[in-house]
């Protein structure tokens, strides 16, 4: 072992070792495409809302004992996820100026890479454990930097309830805040999870077909009245204009794929039956609204109180396979 090493293990050996627990998030506002891709700074800000029902739970820590890094994600080794984490671990030791390796356990309480957001709170959680672990001192805007640079929708899953990533001009400018509170508004969100399996392009391959998309341009150039819209109707608690905005904005960030150059289809056919349904029940007088990320799942959104009609009448849906009930959540925590 390097004296150096040594020295690093003993003068810190007590914050070494840190777990923490992050949300997941589902973006009202979408996030896609990037002004700069090594440093993830995003063609546009983004809203979000964290779920309290999908979560990531990590713990790292930093020993001489390891040669090098050890990651595991779900019980499973996987050299691609391994390579990206130990990546994000570079950066931890850098500001650290520590240089040992680091053992990474993860454990995602939802199936991963399936459209989920797992990178969100993966990310977020391994930013929060691996920072206390090297005994790093870091603000929340800080540690929302930082995870930005491992997965940028990461950066949201850090502040509590509904926030804000402001994409910014420069890394230290590209940052995510809580706009409200985790329990600003009764609302409800309800992931219906349909036939998927592994998705074949990841989100970040994905990221850099925008441009290509004739109407990306047009997107952008009104991203920003939108973003004051839904902060309006978010502080106004107007569900049905928000419900309208948010599901509109999937269907743009949806429209912006499907006409990239390669397209990208994320949807199954389940995806369509299951939000054709929730139009119905707009129809029928049922106020939910839904929207999507990068996988085929639809997020219905629908306050408190009609949360149980919802869910009962998703019970009649064939193809949803399971619900996930979520609220809004509080950002990243350390469980001690
Ligand atoms: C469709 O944050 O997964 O979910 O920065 O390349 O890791 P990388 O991308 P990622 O992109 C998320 C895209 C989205 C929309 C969103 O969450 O805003």
């Amino acid at each position: 072992m390097f004296p150096v090493m040594l020295k690093e293990f003993f003068l810190k050996n007590k914050f070494m070792k840190a777990t923490a627990i992050a949300p997941s998030n589902i973006a009202l506002i979408k996030y896609w495409g990037k002004k700069d891709e090594k440093l993830r700074l995003p063609a546009n800000s983004s809203i979000s809302i964290n779920l309290s029902g999908l979560k990531t739970i990590t713990t790292v820590e930093f020993s001489p004992k390891y040669e090098k890094d050890e990651v595991i994600i779900d019980q499973k080794e996987n050299a691609k996820e391994g390579k990206r984490v130990s990546q994000h671990l570079d950066r931890i030791r850098k500001l650290a100026k520590i240089s040992l390796r680091a053992k990474v356990i993860s454990k995602n309480n939802f199936p991963k890479s399936s459209g989920l957001a797992s990178s969100a709170s993966g990310f977020a959680a391994l930013t929060l454990a691996g920072a206390q672990a090297a005994g790093l001192n870091l603000s929340q805007k800080e540690l929302t930097v930082l995870a930005r640079l491992g997965s940028g929708s990461a950066c949201r899953s850090i502040p509590d309830g509904f926030v804000e990533w402001r994409q910014g001009k420069d890394s230290q400018s590209s940052y995510a805040y809580s706009l409200f509170p985790t329990d600003y508004w009764d609302l409800s969100i309800i992931t219906t999870l349909v036939e998927s399996g592994e998705k074949k392009v990841s989100t970040s391959s994905g990221h850099q077909l925008a441009k290509t998309s004739h109407f990306f341009k047009t997107r952008l150039k009104k991203i920003n009245d939108k973003i004051v819209l839904l902060k309006n109707f978010i502080k106004e608690k107007n569900f049905l204009a928000f419900g309208e905005l948010v599901e509109k904005e999937a269907l743009e960030m949806h429209a912006i794929m499907l006409t990239s150059t390669p397209s990208l289809i994320y949807w199954q056919p389940a995806t369509i039956e299951v939000l054709k349904y929730i139009q119905n029940l707009r129809e029928a007088g049922l106020p939910v609204y839904g929207t999507i990320d990068a996988g085929p799942h639809l997020y219905i959104i629908c306050e408190r109180k009609n949360e149980k009609e919802l869910i009962n009448k998703l019970k009649k849906v064939e193809a949803i396979k399971k619900v996930i009930i979520n609220r809004p959540a509080p950002g990243a925590r350390l469980v001690s």
